[in-house]
Parts: structure tokens; sequence; C-alpha cells
């Protein structure tokens, strides 16, 4: 099976974006299939910096690229990120380019209600990203959303949208305290925007299925990462859709024996953004230091990321959740020059150790990691680009890692740059320099 699902395991900003970029050469579609423009990818080729929230990484290798079913799409944000795109010489049209009629919309009430839920909340916020994404996805629950096939029919959507803004306005303006929406100003606006997504929009399932058939390599794109999956994640500071690999058969609404093998994302150390426990984080210089020298900023929001140490606890939850059949280890060159790195192996939880990742914020708050500590590396090894010529501390690291988690490590990116990246053994063998 020549299908591939790349999830993150932790908590996003794993550095998906840069290789699902390095693996879409070897590939003929990729499928984002949840989430929206809260994600951030970031490609770096040729020394020019890409950051997408809602195209797949896969278009500037000239793939087809697929929005699925599993997405919220802001159409504003889509249209920009086309238009970019557009004055960077990469033209999006109907054969590279494929949006599902069943993606829901991210209308501006749901940007409305997210951000005035977090102003409502003070300190007890999630510290969402602010674009919508948990309001949209509320409505698709309870029924009241809008799909993209709704927007591109004008009758339609001019039908559904009073009822809902009236219902929306009265939230916004007797619980929230803000300043209603003007309907006549986002129906026109909205309106617009079918018309140009229009051409692009199609039933993926059968589009997939006819890639799938033809023995075609589908890469899957997750957003987000395993702890912040809707169910499984660190609830309530979540996203709000699944962001597990099983998700890319319904996301993009292929059966789940298409979907192929799954590759683990998993930084060398630990991020997060946003508020929410997080065990081994580092409140200290060495967390500072890791912060700045991985740049760790949001790509999305341009929030200072929180860091720490490598937790095998949350790793393993991802490896079972998500069935990981081999990893990528991304920003080990970050880790150079720390005098000790530390792999945290199990937590410490009212004087018992225990292994398994709790559901329970109370106790996963009061969970104490375990470490083994490792000797550093003082080498630069971003311009490294085989496993051998690894300094031998690092190997030692990468060693344990693969020992802990009992998965294999095939790639090892070693700096932001499509090349700087080692490949001990690619999914789809790669036959073409990178
Ligand atoms: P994503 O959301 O999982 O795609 O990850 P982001 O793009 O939000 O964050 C990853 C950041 O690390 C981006 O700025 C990447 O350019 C950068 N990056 C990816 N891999 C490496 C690496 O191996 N080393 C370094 N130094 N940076 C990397
Ligand atoms: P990528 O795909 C990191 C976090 C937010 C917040 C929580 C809920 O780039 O890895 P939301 O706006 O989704 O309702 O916010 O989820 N979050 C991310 N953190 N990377 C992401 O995406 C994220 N997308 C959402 O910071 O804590
Ligand atoms: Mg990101």
């Amino acid at each position: 099976m020549p299908n591939l699902v790349i999830a993150g395991t932790q908590w996003g900003d794993e550095g998906k974006g840069k290789i699902v970029d390095l693996l879409a050469q070897e590939t003929d579609i990729v499928v984002r299939f949840q989430g929206g423009n809260n994600a951030g990818h970031t490609m770096v080729v040729n020394n020019e910096q890409f950051i997408f929230h809602l195209i797949p990484s896969g278009i500037l290798q000239n793939k087809k690229c697929v929005i699925g079913n599993g997405l919220v799409i802001d159409p504003g944000v889509l249209l920009s990120e086309i238009d970019t795109l557009k004055s960077k010489g990469i033209i999006l049209n109907t054969d590279n380019f494929f949006i599902s009629e069943k993606a829901h919309v991210i209308m501006p009430y749901h940007k409305t209600i997210d951000l005035g839920r977090e102003k409502l909340k003070g300190k007890e916020k999630i510290g969402t990203t602010g674009r919508g994404i948990g309001p949209c996805y509320e409505d698709k629950a309870s029924r009241k959303g809008i799909r993209i096939i709704d927007l591109i029919d004008p009758d339609v959507f001019s039908t559904i949208l009073p009822e809902i803004i009236e219902e929306k306005n009265f939230y916004i303006k007797n619980w929230l305290k803000l300043d209603p929406i003007d309907i006549e100003e986002i129906k026109n606006q909205y309106l617009e925007y079918g018309k140009q997504l229009a051409p692009f929009v199609v039933n993926v399932s059968t589009l997939l299925q006819k890639y799938i058939n033809e023995n075609k390599n589908v890469l899957f794109e997750g957003a987000q990462g395993t702890h912040l999956d809707i169910d499984h994640g660190t609830y309530p500071f979540v996203t709000s859709s699944n962001t597990v690999s099983g998700n890319a058969s319904c996301g993009s609404g292929i059966g789940p024996k298409d979907i192929g093998s799954v590759m683990g994302i998993v930084k060398a150390y630990t991020t997060r953004v946003g508020k929410g426990p997080f065990p081994t984080e580092l409140l200290d210089e060495t967390g500072d230091k890791i912060q700045k020298k991985g740049a760790e900023f949001g790509a999305t929001t341009g929030r200072k990321r929180r860091c720490g140490w490598l937790d095998i606890v949350l790793l393993k939850n991802a490896k079972l959740l998500n069935s990981l059949e081999s990893i990528a280890i991304t920003k080990l060159d970050v880790l150079s020059e720390l005098d000790k790195i530390k792999i945290c192996t199990a937590y410490e939880l009212d004087n018992k150790i225990i292994n398994h990742f709790p559901a329970s914020l109370k106790q996963l708050s009061k969970c104490k990691p375990v470490y083994e500590t490792f000797d550093g590396w003082s080498e630069d090894i971003s311009h490294i680009r085989n496993y051998n010529d690894l300094p031998n501390n690092t190997k030692l690291y990468l060693n344990r890692i693969e020992q802990l988690l009992e998965i294999p490590i095939n790639i090892v990116s070693v700096g932001p740059g499509r090349d700087e990246t080692i490949i001990i053994k690619n999914p789809f063998v790669l036959t073409k320099n990178i």
C-alpha cells in the first residue's frame, strides 16, 4: 500500500510541513483531512520560507492538493493563500487543487464567538488561535453549519443565512456583549468567495478512489498533534477535531483500509502553544535556550511556544492512538551544544511510577517526569546527511528513543531546509535528489 499518513505526535508544530514537502516528491496527491487555518505548516525551499495554513504542503512539489471534508475552511484565508502562491508563480487550477463539497465554512461569527469566549474566560482561557475553529466544528455537530456546497449555491446560502445569523447575533449581543454581525455585509462578501472557490469544488471521495485504484501514492497531511485531539488530547485544552491518523479516512471520505501506513512526526524535544498541562515543560534557562535556538514561535499566531524535554509517555500514547509504524525526528540540531539532555521515561504520580498518559487533568498536572540523562554533543549537525556521520552522543540519544518506543526512526531532520535531512529509510523509497 503506497499511501501514508503523516501524524503529529505531541502538541503540534513537530515539523509536519517540512516532512510532507519532502515526501511529496514521491507522491501523486497530498490531502489535508482535518483542522483549518489554526494550522501553520512551514517549508523552507532554496532558502525561501513558505507558511501554509490551509493549502496542503505538497503544492511546492507541484503535486495535486486536496482539502478533505474534515476541514473547516475560512474562504478569505484560502483565497489569499491562493493569491500569495500565484505571486510566486505557483498557479492553482482545476487540475491540481480540489476542495471537498462537504467541508464546512468558517463564518465571521465563528471568529467573533471564539475570541469573545476566550476574553470572557480570562485566565481560564484555552489559548485558541482565535480563528473560529471550535465554533465552526460546534455548528457542524449541531447541524447549524454551512458547507462549501451550500456556499457556492447562492439560493441555498441566501436562504439559510438569515436564520443562522439571527441566533448567532442573539448570543453575540446578549451573552458575549459584543457588536452583532451585519448580515448584508457578510452575505455579499461570502457569495463572492463562493463564486471564486466554486471551480475547485469536487466530490473528494470519488476523486481519491480513482487515484487509489490507479495505485497512485497518496500522502495524508495531519494538522495539529495527537495530544490536541478532541477525544484523546488534554481535554479541554485541545482543538476541536480528531487529529489522530484514523481520521485520515473519515476526513477525506475513503475507507480505513485505504489509508496505508502511518509515520509519526516527533520533535526532538517537546513544545506546546496555548494553555494546558505539560509535564516535561522547562521553566528555566534551558527552556529559554531551546525556545530561542529552535525559534519556537507559533507559525499562526506568533506566540512563544512553551518548551520541554522529550516525553516518551506522551509518545507511547501517540504510538497507540495512531498505529505508528515509523517516525521522523525533527529539529535534532536544536539540541546541539546542550551539556546534558533528558528523556522522560515515566511519570511519578502520588509516589507511584506510572507509564500511561492520564485522562484526568487533575492527575496529569500532578505528574512528575522520571528522567534519563544523556551527555550532549557540541558539534553543529545541520550539515550532516548520513546517519553514521552523526556524533556518537547524538546516535546514543536516537538509539534510546527507538529502543523505548520500539518504532524505527526513518528520517532525521537537522535543519528547516528540505535538504537538511538524513533519510535512513524512506517510505516511498526516494530515488531522486532532494
Ligand atoms: P508543523 O506545524 O508541524 O508543520 O510545524 P511548524 O512549521 O509550525 O513548526 C516547525 C518549525 O521548525 C518551522 O519553523 C520549520 O521551518 C522548522 N523546522 C522543521 N524542521 C526543522 C529542523 O530539523 N531543524 C530546525 N532548526 N528547524 C526545523
Ligand atoms: P499545527 O498544524 C500547535 C492549539 C492552540 C490552542 C488549541 C485550541 O501547526 O501543528 P484552536 O484554535 O484549534 O481552537 O486552539 O490548539 N493549536 C495548535 N498548536 N500547532 C497547531 O497546528 C495548532 N492548532 C491549534 O494553540 O492551544
Ligand atoms: Mg505549526
